[in-house]
């Protein structure tokens, strides 16, 4: 029998799927910043096209709505009554059992362990690993952004990145931290995507469809 369970939220999936879009263009925008490698076509030798200018303006709307939904996520996770399967999985990452457990699932020599929360302890450590990018990515992204816009939101937000960026030793570290930091997400990317199909077929638990519908789904076995 199959027993269909609700496990993540509407705001959750929204922002899940938000935060993907904005670094999936995020990272091919950034990719051309980096090295414009296309010019665009343009008649009468004048380059008036302005393909990088285009990049970076869809670069930074799509920063900003990383930023945002980012925020939005925080506030789910402390505050979210529907998020309390989320919070409830630090005490699995801080129990060795269940890390064993999910090291053997992984090593195919064990079955998935039940925990408190909705995340296993490296799925947790990964997730957290991956915040901590955001933040840095985006920070960076700040101080970059109030570099190349002075006016409105940027000239506002200047004297609040300007000490953050001598501190971090610069423009040009700036801006290295920020494309190192891109890299985070080209290796984490495929990563999660096939951790996520494997536990979906192999755990046959609907793992994918969660994330999607919201509703994960267990197969009982019958009793006899
Ligand atoms: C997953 C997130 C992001 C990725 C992968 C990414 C990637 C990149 C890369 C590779 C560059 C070129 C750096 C270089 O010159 O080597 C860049 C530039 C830049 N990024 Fe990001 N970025 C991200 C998020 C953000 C955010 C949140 C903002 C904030 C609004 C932002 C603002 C900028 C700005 C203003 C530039 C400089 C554009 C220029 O030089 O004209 N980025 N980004």
């Amino acid at each position: 029998m199959i027993k269909k369970h609700y496990e993540f939220s509407a705001w959750l999936r929204i922002t899940h799927w938000l935060r993907a879009l904005s670094i999936v263009i995020l990272t091919a925008t950034g990719f051309y910043l980096a090295y414009p490698f296309l010019s665009a076509s343009h008649s009468g030798g004048e380059p008036v096209n302005f393909l990088y200018a285009l990049s970076r303006s869809w670069h930074v709307i799509l920063g900003f709505l990383l930023i945002a939904v980012t925020i939005g996520k925080f506030y789910l996770f402390i505050f979210d009554k529907e998020s309390g399967k989320e919070r409830a999985s630090f005490w699995d990452f801080i129990n060795p059992k269940i890390w064993f457990k999910q090291i053997k699932y992984y090593l195919l020599i064990g079955k998935h362990p039940h925990g408190k929360g909705v995340y296993n302890p490296l799925q947790f450590l990964a997730y957290v690993g991956i915040y901590v990018s955001i933040i840095a990515i985006s920070l960076t992204g700040l101080i970059l952004y109030v570099h190349v816009y002075h006016e409105g939101l940027g000239g506002f937000l200047y004297s609040f990145m300007s000490p953050i960026e001598v501190m971090l030793g610069g423009l040009a570290v700036v801006r290295e931290l920020h494309h190192i930091f891109m890299w985070v997400f080209i290796i984490f990317l495929p990563i999660h995507v096939y951790l996520a199909i494997f536990n979906s077929v192999y755990g046959k638990s609907g793992a994918m469809d969660s994330i999607i519908s919201g509703y994960r789904w267990d197969v009982e076995k019958k009793k006899h």
